[in-house]
């Protein structure tokens, strides 16, 4: 077993990486796709404009290819035999293309590369990025090595072999030089791809946070409408930069002049604001173009969220964008703001302007996003910078979490999402984030119930929102129920450390919020421990004797400020808790503001007594300035309104802690996966019937090529063959109806147990072949699956339904049949880590029953673990498979390892 970093990028992904866009060193972007036939003539115009070494470098000769080598160039409709990707851009309103990159299959295994990049973009990255594509391309059509042969001379050449980090073997002859480079996944290939997309797309929005110049187009003369008040807004909040008001139908807005077109501006233009009617967004792109400018963020609604026509026109847009080396934000936003004082950019439509601090947030949501910049304030909770991202039609979430990840202003980063781009590449991105930066996640709207046909367990049970928690579960991200709680979870994770356990010490000044409080960190996987005998005698020491000593401490309601500071201070000192609520409701006429002194100096003594890495929250049932009150020196202790709050951040705190402490998990590769003979009977089941479950005999060819635990079993056609079978297997067998079409076999009597005997054996067989030849179906039988009797094991269920966004979804519970009633199941996304498995089968309610439960036997632990890790190895090298159950399977003790009993998979055409 080798094992690999869990961020690869699986062949199941790769379809992403054919068509769409490319960021360049610089942060300038560039379209990427496959060729058509009817490139040929830009395709030729490339090559002409090359330079003769460049030419070649690549075609081994300075006089220009044929016209045949060029038209192969331009078909990549059979990308087993020959592809070519292309990458383009526009200039003067023609599209170029600036590089291409092509394969052709040498043999099954191996396919010759070549390359070759406009000189004008020489040192981009971009012979990297493509060769990085390509490689992709053809590890999805199962080729496992590139090879490629160059001059010794074409340094740029050797420095993009290196540079993708793939395992490289160079052999020499004369000034040639052969090149063949594994194409197996290493951490070095991984963690290179990793960082060029890092600081590529770091680079192209450094021009959104920190603009120097910004254009607002569609600068209106009506105070009341959105491009005035996006200059109003920057104004306001005396963006640092310089601000452009464009407008062709007007000199001047509000007394500061106007441009007529965005190149009439006399300066560099960082970034624009579009806020122009969606008829001319396009052509002011154009002159965006034009004039040079790299960001643009479009307010413009009405585009991919009112329907086909808008989507097309998006669509179009972004063609433009990508094809123009720019970046942009939206459409249909709300727009971006930065509250770092050298830029105080507020890009937005309303002058709200968050206090500076050291949370991030993305909304999917401008409503949503001003709801929670208001609402910030009430947290007491600081901004670094917010985008509304509208449609993500380009720059997207996961974009944004990697410029957060390296942004050193952002320390916590929140996001409102409504729906995944593409959940995959989140689930990679935010796994890597999270180890870095808490991310909140507040996710709106929940996945379509039954938007499959729910024709297996696994899809019917994965038929929610399952995905999107194990998603979250599996990168590390705190999910939050409501914006309240995101708010409050920012608070306290942007202010105070980790805990570093859950013991919690409450003090308080009555019994009701302390026993609310209790009650939701105890509902939530806290623990309040009883307090030493020391410890009490010291609380004891200052505290009247009506006072509850034990935790929670209460101080009464006559509690005074210097009590407050004694009992907190002695808990932050103890080790017995890992963190601290500290509750306060004005019972008496107390002045509040003393008693908050006393909680700041009881904090501050604990603090110097050496409680630094504990948490501190606190619930404040009173009138008073709490901002002024709980923020000291460097620290500010969040203050909330109920009791319950503090207990909700503690307790996503604790497990978001312990995640960070666990290693991140490796994706296990086993050398012993027959996939080609998977991708065979796939191809073949697909090309002979089209979309639809597996034969019986192809199911069980399936398990056996990848060696998960199918027990010795064959399909027999006759009744001779399935005597001569069981003889084979050993009695007692069981015979089973083997059908593709037949998904309930016991419905029809199919599943016959227990046969002692050859005489049972062909009884079953005739029995079976009668019912089914009485009802008319006889052409559905492929024949009967002979198997042994599995007497011993508790029964478990491994399944895998693939959704549309979010890919394979492997499920782990207890099977047969209670697994419908019980639904006791654990979901992950794949690829499945060594640890995600471990937890998977720990995860489930009925755990126990695996370890010992009341005579049962143990389970082999380690054999269920490594099933489930080739499940995901399998579903994520072979994307045809789109459904597959194997329930149940038998669990035997330790050593023994499981069998599987029953078994379906369903193939698909992969989009
Ligand atoms: N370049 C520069 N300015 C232009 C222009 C161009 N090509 N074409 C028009 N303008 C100017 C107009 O002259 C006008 O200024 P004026 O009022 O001084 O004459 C200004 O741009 C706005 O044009 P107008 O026709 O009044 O548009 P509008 O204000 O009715 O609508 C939008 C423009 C962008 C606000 C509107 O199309 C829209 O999309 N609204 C929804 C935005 C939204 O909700 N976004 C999502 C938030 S979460």
């Amino acid at each position: 077993m080798r094992f690999v970093r869990p961020f690869y990028i699986p062949p199941i992904e790769t379809h992403h990486f054919e068509s769409g866009s490319l960021i360049m060193r610089d942060g300038s972007t560039a379209a990427i796709r496959p060729t058509e036939p009817s490139d040929a003539v830009m395709m030729q115009q490339f090559v002409d404009q090359l330079s003769l070494e460049s030419r070649r470098h690549r075609f081994f000769s300075e006089s220009p290819p044929s016209q045949n080598s060029i038209a192969a160039l331009c078909h990549s409709s059979d990308p087993r035999t020959q592809f070519t990707l292309i990458v383009t851009r526009i200039w003067k309103g023609v599209p170029h293309i600036i590089a291409a990159g092509s394969y052709w299959a040498r043999d099954g295994q191996t396919s010759e590369v070549a390359m070759a990049v406009d000189d004008k973009f020489h040192g981009k990255g971009l012979g990297t990025l493509l060769l990085e594509r390509l490689a992709l391309v053809a590890i999805r059509r199962g080729f496992t090595r590139l090879w490629a042969v160059t001059h010794v001379d074409n340094l740029a050449m050797r420095d993009v072999f290196r540079e993708s980090g793939f395992t490289a073997h160079e052999s020499y002859e004369g000034d040639g030089m052969e090149v063949e480079l594994s194409l197996i996944p290493t951490e070095t290939t991984v963690a290179r791809a990793e960082l060029r997309e890092r600081l590529a797309t770091t680079a192209s929005l450094q021009m959104f946070f920190r603009p120097r110049s910004v254009a607002v187009v569609g600068a209106s003369r009506d105070p009341k409408s959105i491009g005035h008040r996006l200059l109003e807004a920057l104004w306001t909040n005396q963006f640092q930069g310089t601000i452009y008001p464009v407008n062709p139908h007007a000199l001047e807005i509000a007394g500061v002049p106007a441009y007529p077109s965005v190149q009439a501006i006399p300066k560099s233009v960082d970034m624009a604001i579009i806020a122009v009617p969606r008829q001319y967004v396009s052509s002011v792109i154009d002159e965006c173009a034009d004039k040079g400018v790299r960001a643009v963020v479009t307010i413009t609604a009405g585009f991919a969220e009112v329907g086909a026509e808008g989507a097309e026109l998006q669509k179009q847009l972004v063609e433009k964008i990508r094809q123009y080396g720019m970046r942009m934000i939206g459409p249909n936003c709300f727009g971006i703001l930065n509250t770092d004082p050298n830029i105080q950019l507020n890009a937005t439509f309303t002058t709200l302007f968050p206090p500076i601090g050291r949370a991030a947030m993305s909304s999917q949501s401008g409503a949503i996003g001003i709801a929670t910049l208001a609402g910030a304030r009430r947290f007491h909770l600081g901004i670094s910078s917010f985008v509304s991202v509208g449609n993500r039609a380009d720059v997207s979430t996961n974009d944004l979490l990697q410029y957060w990840e390296e942004d050193p202003a952002t320390h916590v980063i929140l996001l409102y999402v409504e729906s995944f781009g593409n959940p995959r590449r989140f689930g990679r991105i935010a796994r890597r984030v999270s180890r870095r930066k808490p991310i909140v996640a507040v996710k709106a709207g929940r996945t379509p119930s039954g938007r499959r046909a729910a024709s297996s367990h696994t899809a019917a049970l994965a038929a929610s929102d399952v995905a999107v928690d194990a998603l979250f579960h599996q990168a590390g991200v705190i999910r939050a129920e409501s914006l309240d709680d995101m708010l409050a979870l920012a608070a306290g994770l942007s202010a105070q450390p980790l805990p570093s356990g859950r013991r919690v010490g409450i003090i308080t000044n009555a019994g009701g919020p302390a026993i609310l409080c209790t009650d939701a960190c105890e509902a939530s996987g806290l623990m309040i421990p009883q307090l030493s005998d020391g410890t009490k005698a010291t609380l004891a020491s200052f505290l009247p004797s009506v006072s509850a000593l034990n935790n929670p401490v209460d101080l009464i309601a006559s509690a005074t400020p210097d009590q407050y500071a004694k009992a907190i201070e002695t808990l932050l000192s103890t080790d017995e808790v890992d963190a601290l609520i500290i509750l306060y409701i004005s019972v008496t006429a107390t002045d509040t503001a003393d008693i908050a002194h006393g909680i700041v100096a009881g904090i501050e003594n604990g603090r110097k007594a050496g409680a630094k890495a504990k948490p501190v929250l606190i619930s404040w049932m009173a009138e008073g300035d709490m901002d002024r009150a709980f923020r000291f020196e460097k620290e500010t202790i969040p203050a909330y309104h109920l009791p319950e709050t503090p207990a909700l951040v503690l307790s996503k705190a604790v497990s978001y802690g312990e995640w960070l402490q666990q290693p991140p998990g490796m994706v296990p590769d086993f050398d012993d996966l027959d996939l080609s003979d998977v991708r065979h009977i796939c191809a073949d089941a697909l090309s002979r019937r089209g979309a639809g479950w597996l034969t019986t005999e192809e199911t069980w060819n399936v398990l056996n090529a990848v060696k998960l635990p199918a027990p010795p079993s064959g399909v027999a056609k006759t009744a001779d063959e399935a005597a001569a079978l069981a003889k084979q297997v050993g009695y007692p067998v069981a015979v089973k109806l083997a059908s593709h079409q037949i998904v309930h076999k016991t419905e029809i009597d199919g599943v016959r147990l227990n046969l002692a005997d050859e005489e049972a054996v062909r009884e079953a067989f005739d029995s079976i072949r009668m019912r089914l030849l009485r009802e008319n179906r006889l052409e559905a039988m492929e024949g009967v699956l002979v198997q042994p009797m599995m007497t011993d094991g508790v029964e478990v269920m491994m399944g895998v339904a693939d959704d549309p966004l979010f890919g394979p979804l492997i499920a782990f519970g207890i099977g047969g049949i209670h697994l419908e009633i019980l639904s006791d199941v654990q979901f992950r996304i794949t690829p499945l880590t060594d640890l995600d498995a471990a937890e998977m089968i720990r995860g489930i309610k009925g755990y126990r029953l695996l370890t010992g439960y009341r005579g049962l036997p143990t389970a082999d632990l380690e054999a269920l673990e490594e099933t489930l890790l080739r499940i995901s190895r399998l579903v994520e090298e072979i994307p045809e498979i789109s459904e597959l159950d194997l329930n149940p399977i038998f669990a035997l003790p330790p050593g023994q390892g499981s069998r599987i009993v029953d078994a379906r998979i369903r193939v698909v055409r992969p989009t």
